[in-house]
This record gives C-alpha cells, structure tokens and sequence, in this order.
C-alpha cells in the first residue's frame, strides 16, 4: 500500500511540476533564429484550419515563413453559432496566431491584410491593409497596399459566404462565418427583444421583431437554430416573461429536407426534436429576396408570400474568395472551374508551380470541412519539412517536383460528423470498421461536448471553453447587449 501510495504522489508531483514548465515555457518562449537569405521564403495565405495546421507542424528551420491574413487569430468555428447567445464568450474559441508563430524555431513574419492579387511570373502578392488609422475596417481597394516575394505559396483562404445573388441578403441579413458576425447577431438579437418591450408599439410590430428566421438547413443554420432555442428556453424565458412567449424561431430550407449530408435516420430526429422545440421548419421553400423588416419566398406550391422578421441569419453555404478568381485568372488554362482552385493529388495548383492551396478555397475533391482542411495541413507540412531537408542537401532541386517523386498523395479520412440541435443534444454520423453508425440525444450531447473540448486549438482555449459551460450552468448567459 505505501508503494502505491508512493507511486501516487511521484505521478501527482511530476504531473505537476510537467504542467508548471509548460505553463512557464508557454509565456517565456526561447529566442528565435532570424530569417536566413540562403532559405527559401515560403508565404502561408490565411489563419484558417488549412493554414494555421501548416505553420503549427512546419520546421521553421527550413524556410522564411510568412503569414498574411486579415485576422491575427485562429478561429474554432464548430462553436462559432454558441457565442450568437454567449453560450459561450468570443475570445474562448479564438487563439492568436502570435503566440503559435512566437515558439517556432525561427521567428515567422505577420502581416495583418488581405492578399488581393498575385503575380505569378515575379512571385510576387500584392497585400491590403482592411483597417484605417481608427482602427475601422475599409471596403476592399481603399486600403493602402504593398509588395511581397515568394518562393513557395501556400493559399489557404478558405470561402467567403453565398448569398446567390439573392437582392437585399448583403443589405440587411447577417451571416455566420467570422467571429464579427457572431456578434453581430448578438447584437441584432438583444435589440430586437429590446424593442419588442416597448410598450407603444401594435401586436403586428411586437410579433415582427419576435421572430427569428434561419435561412439554410445545413450544418450552420441547424446549430444556430438549436442554440437560440436554448436561449429562448434558458434565459428568455426568466428574464423577458412578457414577451418569451412570443417569439417564433422559423428555419427555411430549399431542398426537401434539412441536412442533406446526414443519414437519413439523423435528419429524421432532428426534424422531430425541432418540432417538440417549436421551430417552424419550411422545406421546399426558397428566400428570393430579403428587405429590412420582411422577406420573400418561394413556396413550395410556386406562389410566392411576404414573411416578416426581426432577425435573419443567412447561413446558405460559401464560394470563392475574390482573390481566388485571381489566382485561378494566371493559371486560366488549367483553372477551369470557377468554384475554386483545382488541385492535383499532391495539393498543387493545377498550372502553377510552386503553389499548394488547401481547405475550403480548394477544389480537392472532398467537403469543406475544417477537418479536411487541417489534415491537409499536416499531410503538406509534413512533406514540406522532409522536402526542404532533401533540398538543403541540394538546394538546386525542385522542391514542387519532388513531391511527386517522394510523397504518397493526400487521402483524407474521415472522422464523422458531429451536429449540435438544441435542448441538449446533438447528432453524430461517425465512421466505424468501414461502416456507418449513426447516433442522436444527450449521450451524443456529452459525446459532442468533449470532442470539441478536446479538439480545440490550445489548453488555454479549452480551459475558457470549459469555464464558459461551467459559467452557464450556474449563472446563465450574459444578456447584455453588446
Ligand atoms: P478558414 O478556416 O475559413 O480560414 C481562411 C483564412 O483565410 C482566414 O484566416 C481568413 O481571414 C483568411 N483570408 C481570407 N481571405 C484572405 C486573403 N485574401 N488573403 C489572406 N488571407 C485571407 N467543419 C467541420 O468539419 N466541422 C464542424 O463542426 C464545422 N462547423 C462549422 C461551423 C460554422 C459556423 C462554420 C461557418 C463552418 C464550420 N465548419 C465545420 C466548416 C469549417 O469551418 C471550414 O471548412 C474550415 O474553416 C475551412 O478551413 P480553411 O482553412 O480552408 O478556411
Ligand atoms: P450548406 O451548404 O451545408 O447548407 C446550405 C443550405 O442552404 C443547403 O441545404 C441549401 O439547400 C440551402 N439554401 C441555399 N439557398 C437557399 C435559399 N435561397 N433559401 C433557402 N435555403 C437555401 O452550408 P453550411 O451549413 O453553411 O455549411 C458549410 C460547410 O461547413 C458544409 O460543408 C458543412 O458540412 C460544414 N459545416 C459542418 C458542420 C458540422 O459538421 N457540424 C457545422 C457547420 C458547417
């Protein structure tokens, strides 16, 4: 008994003293190596799950690496619809790319700014900073602009949101994709409650504003449905009595059924836990335009009705980034598909040489999926780093050749998916022994939990994820508007 009792306290000291030197080596990070000029500079387009995979597993030692990206953090986005309702607080699901760039071996170069053009022929991006001096953002070729080289590209841009061209959707919808449209909703949501409080306004007016619309039955629209709903139940509910009542969550959805990916079982639960939760779901149904306080559909009959709302998330999927169209224009021979960059098996540009892209900007074959994006990112690290060392050795060798020669090609595996719908529980569709088992309710809730608390970018991330949930259950969400 005193062996083991021995062997206890010598796990729970070591265990410690480990924690202690991570803690510490995480806030006094070691000198870096400057750039070297006999590298090669590699240049990573992006902070998404593509990119940031990259940088996280690329030997520094073996290139000059530079990031440009507009945003300076990583973003978890499988949480993204919980901080809508501050389930769960912005900066807990995003990690600053600093702190990640501030351990590798040689320092890594930052630039806050969007890469609007390239020049294939002089290896050369153009940048724009999206910010002025006041620190507000400006619209796109009013920023100020400069010039850098590349030796090798990787783009990891990721999507930008499709509204199809549908009028009015930039105008007044808000989107779920970035963190500022998080709060956007947040904001939008409490201000619509707000309003609906005052007492001088019709029943007509009150009803409007109480009523929340989801446009998109996929993944993003279905997640943020089922955390509003537990907004409503959760809080709503206790603080705004008078009006809880009232307010209507309606998710409309194009095809005949949400969740077109899921198994047919899972889109079967969902539809019934929506519809035990009050959520109007309108299939076959398509928003053809939206205005300030109403918006048009198509009705599955043909005839169109004006349905008016408080709030409205567009949440219809995503397609290329600008600057995709311009790289795709360089290489217009090979680049034949305008939904994005098309990549061979090893993750080249098809017509470019020395460029890779990766994740939802590229046409790789697979879904856009954070999970697909940052096995990519391993996959091209990994063969970067072994690469490079093969190129110091000579360094007149064509890195972008070798990897046909010495790689194996990509080949993504799946993990499964995993969808949260609200009252405390969620879907998963996961791979098992080269079959499906698929599984939905409150055990796949604490299934899901953990898996994203495991999964998120650093201790820290997880730790104020954790607090978050535990912030939640004993004092609610934080109502406050801004
Ligand atoms: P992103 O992660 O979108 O990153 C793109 C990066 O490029 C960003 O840093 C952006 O600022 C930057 N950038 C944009 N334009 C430029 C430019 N011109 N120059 C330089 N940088 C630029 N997938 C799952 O597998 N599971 C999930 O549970 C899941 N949940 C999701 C929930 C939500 C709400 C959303 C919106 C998506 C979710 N996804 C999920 C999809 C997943 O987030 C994407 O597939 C993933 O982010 C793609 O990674 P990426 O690196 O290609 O792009
Ligand atoms: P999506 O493309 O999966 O779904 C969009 C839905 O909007 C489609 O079902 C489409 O029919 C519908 N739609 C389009 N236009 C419409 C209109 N005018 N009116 C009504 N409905 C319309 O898009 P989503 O959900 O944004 O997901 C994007 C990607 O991110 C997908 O690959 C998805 O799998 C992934 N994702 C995964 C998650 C998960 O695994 N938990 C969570 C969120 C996103």
């Amino acid at each position: 008994l005193r062996t083991l009792k021995r062997i206890v306290v010598g796990a729970a000291l070591g265990g410690l003293t480990y924690t202690s030197w991570l803690m510490y080596r995480n806030r006094n990070p070691e000198t870096q190596l400057p750039f070297d000029p006999s590298k090669k500079t590699l240049v990573l387009l992006g902070t998404g799950w593509g990119s940031t995979t990259v940088l996280k597993n690329l030997d520094t030692e073996n290139f000059n690496v530079v990031v440009v990206s507009p945003r300076n953090y990583f973003l978890f986005t499988p949480l993204l619809p919980s901080c809508t309702v501050g389930t769960i607080e912005n900066r807990s699901i995003m990690e600053p790319v600093r702190l990640l760039m501030r351990h590798k071996m040689r320092e890594v170069k930052f630039y806050e700014a969007e890469c609007t053009d390239i020049d294939a022929a002089k290896k050369q991006l153009t940048i724009e900073r999206r910010v002025d001096a006041d620190g507000n953002e400006v619209k796109l070729g009013e920023g100020e602009t400069t010039t850098i080289n590349y030796d090798y590209l990787v783009v990891g841009v990721g999507g930008t949101v499709n509204t199809f061209g549908t009028p009015g959707v930039e105008q007044h919808a808000c989107f779920l994709k970035e963190m500022g449209d998080a709060r956007r909703i947040r904001r939008r949501l409490m201000d619509s409650v707000e309003s609906a409080s005052f007492d001088d306004i019709t029943d007509a007016e009150r009803d409007r504003l109480l009523h929340m619309v989801v446009v998109g039955g996929g993944p993003t629209g279905i997640e943020y449905a089922g955390e509003l709903h537990d907004f409503l139940v959760d809080d709503l509910t206790q603080w705004y009595p008078e009006l809880a009542d009232r307010v209507r969550i309606t998710l409309v959805e194009a095809l005949p059924n949400v969740l077109p990916a899921f198994d047919k079982k899972l889109i079967d639960y969902t539809q019934s836990t929506f519809k035990e939760n009050k959520i109007t779901i309108l299939t076959r149904t398509m928003v053809k335009e939206v205005k300030d306080k109403s918006f048009t559909v198509q009705n599955p009959d043909g005839s169109r009705s004006e349905i008016p709302y408080g709030l409205l998330v567009w949440a219809t999927g995503i397609k290329s980034q600008p600057v995709v169209n311009k790289i795709r224009a360089q290489f217009a021979d090979a680049q034949t598909n305008g939904r994005g960059l098309l990549v061979d098996e090893y993750l080249r540009v098809k017509g470019a040489k020395d460029v890779w892209a990766l994740g939802d900007c590229a046409l790789s074959g697979y879904a856009p999926l954070a999970q697909v994006a940052a096995q990519q990112g391993k996959w091209l690290s990994r063969h970067l780093n072994r690469l490079a060392a093969d190129n110091a050795q000579n360094p007149e060798a064509d890195l972008h050749a070798l990897i046909e020669e010495k790689s194996r090609p990509f080949k993504y595996s799946s993990q499964g998916s995993l969808a949260y719908i609200g009252s405390e529980k969620a879907i998963a569709d996961l791979p098992f022994f080269n079959r499906n088992i698929t599984a939905g309710g409150i055990a796949t809730f604490w299934f899901w939990k953990s898996a994203y608390l495991s999964e998120l970018f650093s201790l820290r991330n997880s730790t104020l994820v954790a607090s978050d949930w535990v912030k939640r259950f004993f004092f609610g969400r934080d109502i406050s508007r801004e």
